[in-house]
């Protein structure tokens, strides 16, 4: 972990445009950044004017942070997030996290775009993760390495329990109810940018991976390294390809359109888990 005293400078920025407490936060991913437009009472803060704050380069992550109320609990989100393939270090990519636990934010939710392994999941759905296979952290990528300090969080996080039971159980009832369909599964991170091989997707499925994604589980690593409760949500937005001779490539723009799609549902489930948890 960076030096304590680069995160309090963001932290003072912050401070300085709102003193509000906020309990949770919000990680919206590739085209999901519009929920955030829902937030009433809202302090709105581009990621350029908080001194360390890692900027998303890509299309469809706008790049500011959002502290309003939903569903009438102060929650803090970020609007896009910086991702490891544009360069930045793991550090920097999860400083938004070590940031927001010293805003007060005790539970993470985090959501991502990611592609369907699992032949049950159709472009449109969304998934829930009960686990992940961080191969980015297997190849030596892994954001907790480095001097560690004790008073932040163990040098040697246990991740049996990453993706907390009860909420996860709040997010089946609050879907359920809304009659969402939900699946639950575990999500493979990558490094991208490049997206998989068939021969790849073929791989993963035999790891017993569902979805495939770039991001989210360095942050979930740095959050669960400092205690905080984390839920998940992958939109599935295309459907892995597993054949060289099919038709037709995955690409960043149906991305974005299927996240479109997806962000009145997720936005329905996690306002239900969110006035519940408040
Ligand atoms: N692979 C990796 N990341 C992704 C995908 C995918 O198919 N879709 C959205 N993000």
């Amino acid at each position: 972990m960076q030096n304590k005293a680069e995160y309090e400078q963001a932290v003072a920025v912050i401070r300085s445009r709102t003193q509000q407490e906020t309990g949770i936060g919000l990680v919206l991913g590739s085209g999901l950044g519009e929920l955030a437009r829902t937030l009433d009472d809202a302090v709105t803060i581009p990621y350029g004017e908080i001194p360390g704050w890692p900027q998303s380069t890509v299309v469809g992550h706008s790049g500011e942070l959002v502290i309003g109320r939903f569903e009438g609990c102060w929650v803090v989100a970020q609007r896009g997030r910086a991702h490891y393939y544009e360069g930045y270090t793991m550090w920097q990519v999860t400083f938004p996290i070590r940031v927001m636990y010293m805003l007060g934010v005790r539970t993470l939710i985090l959501t991502n775009a990611a592609g369907g392994l699992n032949t049950g999941y159709k472009t449109g759905d969304i998934m829930l993760l009960n686990d992940h296979i961080n191969l980015v952290g297997m190849t030596g990528h892994n954001p907790l390495m480095g001097p560690n300090d004790d008073s932040v969080g163990p040098r040697f996080p246990g991740m049996t329990h990453t993706y907390d039971r009860a909420l996860r159980h709040l997010a089946h009832q609050v879907a359920d109810e809304a009659g969402i369909k939900l699946h639950e599964g575990v999500y493979v991170c990558l490094s991208g940018p490049s997206y998989e091989t068939p021969a790849e997707i073929r791989m993963l499925r035999i790891w017993g991976a569902d979805a495939v994604g770039m991001s989210t589980v360095h942050e979930v690593l740095a959050a669960r390294h400092m205690g905080m409760r984390v839920l998940a949500f992958s939109a599935i937005t295309n459907e892995a390809i597993d054949d060289p001779d099919f038709e037709t490539d995955t690409n960043h723009q149906e991305v974005l359109d299927a996240g479109k799609v997806i962000v009145p549902k997720l936005t329905t489930i996690l306002r239900g888990v969110v006035r519940t948890l408040a």
